[in-house]
């Protein structure tokens, strides 16, 4: 499973991108607003950071400016992937980038019935937000088993599951459970995918045990 980092933050981008975890990063016009900083100059630096897909979302909803604003995004840098809404209009967008080489990311997907179209849009990811359907009551892990289940149906639909809107490590244990291909997430859920109280308890025992012994591996005679 890829892990993509869900934010805007920079210096956030940089700690995480040092660890060799992180295969890329999504942003959103909310995480961008967080960030105030210039889009396109953010977009640039986060692309030099990250080998990995970059994902820079259009303003617009109307097909045309949709089209001409995902074109300029997709020429800051190669690993841009342009995000799209999930609407008639993002779709066909879609289409029109995917047929010019561009790579697509198509966000706000709540259904099994919306991930199949932007399959058959030529997406390179789906973007399905889990937390957000568990917000309203629904299971948003059960529309990443659906997609997951479908997409390998048809073999030729090249589009990966990009789990979104992830609040918690069993969102992301539980779509790698299902085989969704990315995770994107929040800084803090990644960092929190690594921490368990036995290892914390068992390190500290190891290290009081190690220092009984008086030696050191480095200082050997
Ligand atoms: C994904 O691309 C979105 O930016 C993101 O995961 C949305 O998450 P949220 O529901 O926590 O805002």
């Amino acid at each position: 499973m890829k892990f993509f980092v869900d934010t805007a933050d920079l210096a956030e981008i940089r700690d995480l991108a040092d660890t060799g975890l992180l295969d890329g990063v999504t942003t959103n016009p909310s995480l961008v607003a967080k960030a105030g900083r210039n889009f396109v100059e953010l977009i640039a630096e986060i692309c030099d950071v990250v080998e990995g897909p970059v994902s820079a979302e259009v303003a617009a909803t109307d097909f045309d400016t949709m089209l001409k604003e995902g074109r300029y995004l997709a020429q800051i840098a190669p690993n841009v992937a342009v995000k799209v809404p999930l609407t008639p209009a993002g779709l066909k967008v879609c289409r029109t980038l995917a047929n010019e080489g561009t790579m697509v990311n198509v966000t706000l997907c709540f259904s099994a019935a919306q991930a199949i179209l932007a399959a058959k849009a030529g997406a390179a990811f789906i973007s399905p937000f889990v937390g957000r359907l568990d917000d309203i009551g629904q299971n948003g892990l059960n529309l990443i088993q659906e997609i997951v289940e479908i997409y390998a149906n048809y073999p030729a639909f090249t589009t990966e599951v990009l789990v979104a809107s992830v609040r918690n490590p069993i969102h992301v244990v539980e779509s790698a459970r299902m085989g969704a291909h990315v995770a994107t997430m929040p800084p803090s859920v990644i960092r929190q995918l690594g921490n368990h109280v036995l290892t914390d308890k068992g390190l500290a025992t190891f290290v009081s045990d190690w220092a009984k012994t008086g030696q050191s591996i480095l200082d050997q005679p």
